[in-house]
């Protein structure tokens, strides 16, 4: 075994690390193992030049190149080459400067040596791992194309079942609805009906809906509002509009059709015969969204069974295919070899789906027993999708969390500490987006989620303040949160993205409308201070004053107090430690307990 490449300027030293990746294992399953990411990181940190390791599927490392700062040569390892199939073998390489993003040589290559994934480690100054990309070559014809996702970093990473993928991929029906397909975009054409509601909310609904179909990575091509007092109940358009949309379809090559409200499975079928392309509606399209961003193995189930959920009323009458469904948007999910089976198996797979979420929900209630463990007060984020809960977790924490200028750019919930300037600390946990007309059902599907917020101590409603739908936004927001049950829950409202207001009458209206309030602008990092501020008064508005003598076995009290109270007085006596601290009523019953025992 050999290390190849550019070796000019290696010290010894760095050979013999370089040397030492071969005899780093790779747990099976994982695309990397972090003690492996971490060492080919502080390399790269040091030598400034990119790594490669070239690992098989049962997680050995073949072969190790050095580069330069911008790319490493390709290796000629045997590689199990054929025209379809992967190879088994994957390179996983650094990217000196931060960014994991895949190059075009990158993608290239994958392709061109029909690697199991393509992944780039992005190396911060200080050695440790920024965003991480990764990619995989579907091989379905349906799916042609390169598949390339970038992640917030290692433990997102660790979230992908490598395995399962390759194993779709191999078989040649890989439904990656983990990841967003790049080539051969897909044209939409986009309609929505004006009832009784007023033009403009139904263009602001219907603009909101082509911002989701950008995220889910389709063209918009064009869209249309129909006056009708009632949708028609065979064809929810009317006949007229029908036949303009199948003209369009034929002249434009559209692929889909998307309506901006939930159609009957009657009316989606008509349509599908009539216009002759795929007809989904908003809630289909949002699980799809779903469906690409989920990761975590929980919040891939939870899709599937919504998916599942939703597909099920609409084979009724359908006989027992459902291949109508086949290509692109809006099949993500539920697998293609499932949509050739019957509704008997569907429900089948659904409480299959029902048991495994438990467990997983079991396992997750351990993680947060840890959490509660440390005895912190939790804050949750709470807002409408892209108001900016991610940037603002990040300015607060330093955390990498997944920030994209699209919708719903999180599914799955982090939590960090955040330290106050006097040491005490909270968690913070960022959730999902809200979003109007979000069928309840998908909010049933992300109760892993949310959760959380119904454990949260205190809720940070993070508005977008730039918005010229704040105010509807914010609504929404409050709606849901009602329908969760967590209406009366203590609340912030965090007023974002105050650069982009211009006008100073706005924050002022915001602030006062949603009082208690704070401007900030999470991209600029202004407004934290009174923000954390504010936090800290809301957590502590019930401290009591303590009084007590700690014995000095129990001394890790007073460590307690100072993590987490305010300490007045401090007296090192002979038979103890005296002191008198503001206390919020959780540690109180923390002294008060570890006083008892002995
Ligand atoms: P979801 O994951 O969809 O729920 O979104 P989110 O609320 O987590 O929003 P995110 O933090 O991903 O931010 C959305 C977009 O708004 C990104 O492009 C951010 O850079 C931008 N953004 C966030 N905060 C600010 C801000 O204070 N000022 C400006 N100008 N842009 C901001």
């Amino acid at each position: 075994m050999k290390v190849s490449g550019n070796l000019k300027g290696i010290s010894q030293v760095m050979m013999d690390r370089l040397n030492h990746l071969y005899e780093l294992p790779v747990e099976r399953g994982l695309v990397v193992d972090e003690v492996l990411a971490l060492e080919m990181a502080a390399i790269t940190r040091i030598t400034r030049k990119e790594i490669a390791v070239y690992l098989d599927r049962h997680g050995k490392v073949l072969h190790v190149a050095i580069g330069n700062d911008d790319t490493v040569p390709l290796e000629e390892i045997s590689l199990r080459r054929s025209e379809k199939g992967l190879s088994g073998v994957r390179c996983v390489h650094t990217h000196p400067g931060g960014d994991g993003q895949l190059s075009s040589v990158d993608l290239a290559a994958l392709e061109m040596m029909h690697f199991d994934c393509m992944a780039a480690l992005g190396v911060l100054e200080d050695g440790t791992v920024g965003t991480v990309g990764i990619a995989f070559k579907s091989s379905d014809p349906d799916h042609a194309g390169i598949l390339h996702r970038v992640l917030p970093g290692l433990n997102a990473l660790k979230e992908i079942d490598f395995l399962a993928i390759v194993a779709e991929i191999d078989k040649g029906t890989d439904q990656l609805h983990t990841v967003e397909k790049i080539k051969n975009r897909e044209k939409a054409f986009l309609v929505a009906l004006q009832r009784d509601a007023l033009l403009e909310n139904v263009e602001e609904s219907l603009n909101e809906l082509e911002q989701l179909v950008e995220t889910a990575g389709v063209f918009v091509v064009g869209k249309d509002i129909q006056k009708r007092s009632r949708p028609d109940a065979a064809t929810y358009i009317g006949q007229g509009k029908v036949r303009d949309i199948q003209l369009l379809a034929q002249a434009e090559g559209i692929d889909v059709v998307i309506f901006d409200d939930e159609l009957s499975p009657a009316q989606q079928r008509n349509l599908e015969n009539l216009i002759g392309v795929k007809i989904i509606d908003r809630s289909m399209l949002i699980l799809d969204i779903f469906a690409q961003r989920a990761w975590s193995n929980e919040g891939k189930l939870q899709v599937e069974l919504a998916q599942l959920k939703y597909l099920l009323p609409r084979l009724m009458g359908q006989g027992t295919v459902l291949s109508r469904l086949g290509g692109g948007i809006a099949t993500r999910g539920p697998g293609e070899t499932k949509l050739e089976v019957d509704r008997r198996r569907i429900r089948k797979r659904i409480t299959d789906l029902e048991q495994r979420l438990e467990m997983v929900k079991k396992s997750r209630a351990l993680h947060r027993k840890r959490w509660a463990a440390m005895e912190l007060p939790v804050v949750a984020l709470v807002g409408y999708t892209n108001a900016g809960k991610s940037t603002l977790m990040q300015a607060l924490t330093g955390a990498q969390v997944l920030i994209e200028d699209k919708l719903f750019a999180t599914l799955d919930s982090t939590t960090r500490k955040v330290d106050f300037s006097d040491g005490r600390s909270f968690l913070l946990t960022d959730t999902v987006g809200f979003i109007r007309k979000l069928p309840h059902h998908l909010i049933a599907a992300f109760r892993g989620t949310l959760e959380e917020t119904v454990e949260a101590d205190l809720l940070l409603h993070v508005l977008d303040g730039s918005s010229e739908q704040a105010e509807e936004q914010g609504d929404t927001v409050h709606r849901v949160l009602k329908d969760l049950g967590i209406g009366d829950k203590p609340i912030i409202t965090v007023i974002n993205k105050a650069d982009l207001v211009t006008y100073e009458g706005t924050i002022k209206r915001l602030l006062h409308q949603y009082e208690p309030a704070v401007a900030v602008s999470a991209r600029k990092k202004t407004g934290l201070e009174a923000l954390l501020k504010m936090i800290e008064e809301t957590l502590h508005q019930d401290l009591v004053l303590v009084q007590m003598m700690i014995p000095f076995h129990k001394a890790s009290l007073v460590a307690e107090i100072h993590s987490q109270g305010k300490m007045i007085k401090e007296e090192y006596l002979p038979e103890g430690i005296n002191i008198e601290a503001y206390v919020d009523q959780r540690l109180k019953s923390i002294l008060e307990r570890g006083l008892v025992t002995p």
